[in-house]
């Protein structure tokens, strides 16, 4: 049976996504990227933003369009918007034939298996091991921190830390079949906890896997970035140079009214340490524009804190609404086109740091692991996560760490030669 997953919305999705497809492959099920040759559709959807429950809505009349012409599909929709929307999917489209919420992640193989009437195989015979050079695996699941325009609370639950042994043993078997980067994935990875073991312990111990390259983890709430952790990143030389530190605003205003629990000044102090501590850290940032009460001077103090900072990337979001939250119950006061305007401004600037940072790159050299290759180009990633492009007839290279000069930046890419 052939099965296609889609998946819209974060990298824990994706990785979920990826998880659920090496489960269904020990039951013999086939992945295929063309829609077409499915007979079974699985969405994976996302409620942080009104826009991608939007997407998810069009996205399944579509395939119920296609079941007109193929009865025989089946169609499953599971994620965080399956959770919150369960009962409202069911009613508007009566073709889809299951949905599954985020908070039984732990049944979704064996619902789905259930469904199509697959019998378990054999692991040895048909386990699909992915080989891909960099993995992913979540580690903490849900969050308690109810910052106030969010819905992930309420559609993912408190945080539950997985088992540190399982989390260790799963990341052996992922370097046994070829991982060399694993990427640890959680809301707020810093308030892992399970028994004694916290978070700092947990990436000592994956790092002492042999065979491991490199250990990068998204995403760090400010407020819980510990001494501890930025002494880890220091010392241990697995652990990439890059975090991703959601800022959201730079208005204090702002933040004060979004819960996120931190100023402005200590956001930027906690930079200062890190960039002081760790001279080639590579930052990142998310962003909301347009968040309700937000003017034009709380606007402008963000638009000063990127300049001031100058992130390595970031994301930029319009503000929207979601149910339940704390910030639904304010008025959603900024004007679409206002907070497009905003938003178009924050990524100019944002686009215009990084062309800045790549081009203070040319020149220099870095270590790259090669994670692809294709056409005759290997594609790798420094550790503070740059995109490496090099030119080579050798896909040998694949998985393997070298130093590479830069010779040339365009727009956000960098191209080079191993030295
Ligand atoms: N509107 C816009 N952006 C949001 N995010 C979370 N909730 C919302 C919302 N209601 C953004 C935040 C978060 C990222 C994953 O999504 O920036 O860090
Ligand atoms: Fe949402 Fe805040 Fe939790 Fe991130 S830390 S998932 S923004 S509530």
């Amino acid at each position: 049976m052939k099965y296609l997953i889609e998946t819209i919305g974060c990298q824990m999705n994706v990785c979920e996504s990826d998880a659920l497809s090496n489960m269904l492959s020990n039951y013999g099920m086939l992945q295929v990227h063309n829609i077409v040759d499915a007979d079974v559709i699985i969405l994976n959807t996302c409620s942080v933003r009104a826009q991608a429950e939007q997407k998810a809505f069009s996205y399944i009349g579509r395939v119920e369009e296609l079941k007109k012409q193929k009865p025989n599909v089946k169609i499953i929709v599971i994620g965080c918007m399956a959770e919150r929307l369960g009962i409202k999917i069911r009613k508007r489209f009566k073709s889809v034939d299951l949905v599954i919420g985020s908070k039984n992640i732990n049944n979704f193989a064996l619902k789905i298996v259930n469904l199509c009437n697959l019998a378990k195989i054999d692991n040895n015979i048909l386990s699909k091991k992915s080989t891909e050079v960099g993995r992913c695996i979540t580690i903490i699941r849900g969050c308690n921190n109810f910052c106030s325009y969010c819905v992930v609370p309420f559609v993912r639950g408190q945080e539950v830390s997985l088992d540190n042994k399982i989390i260790i043993s799963e990341c052996e078997e992922m370097v046994k079949s070829g991982a060399k980067e694993i990427m640890l994935l959680g809301q707020n990875v810093n308030s892992y906890k399970h028994g004694t073991v916290d978070f700092v312990s947990l990436v000592r111990d994956i790092c002492k896997i042999d065979g491991l390259e490199r250990l990068r983890f998204m995403t760090n709430h400010p407020k819980n970035l510990s001494d501890d952790l930025i002494n880890l990143i220091a010392t241990e030389k697995k652990v990439c140079h890059h975090v991703h530190l959601p800022m959201q605003s730079g208005s204090n205003k702002v933040l004060k009214e979004m819960n996120r629990n931190y100023t402005y000044e200590y956001y930027l102090a906690l930079i200062n340490k890190l960039r002081s501590k760790i001279a080639d850290i590579s930052i990142t940032t998310d962003i909301i524009v347009g968040f309700p009460g937000e003017t034009e001077k709380d606007f402008n103090n963000t638009l000063k804190a990127l300049k001031d900072i100058f992130f390595d990337g970031l994301y930029v979001f319009r503000y929207s609404s979601r149910p339940n939250t704390r910030a639904s119950r304010m008025v959603d006061d900024v004007p679409l086109e206002e907070k497009k305007r905003r938003h178009s401004i924050i990524l100019n600037e944002s686009n215009k740091i990084s062309s800045e940072i790549v081009l203070s790159m040319v020149g220099k050299t870095f270590e790259v692991l090669v994670e692809n290759f294709k056409s005759n180009i290997l594609e790798g990633r420094t550790g503070g996560g740059r995109k490496v492009f090099i030119k080579s007839t050798s896909k040998d290279y694949v998985g393997k760490v070298f130093n590479v000069h830069i010779s040339e930046s365009k727009i956000n890419s960098l191209f080079g030669n191993i030295v």
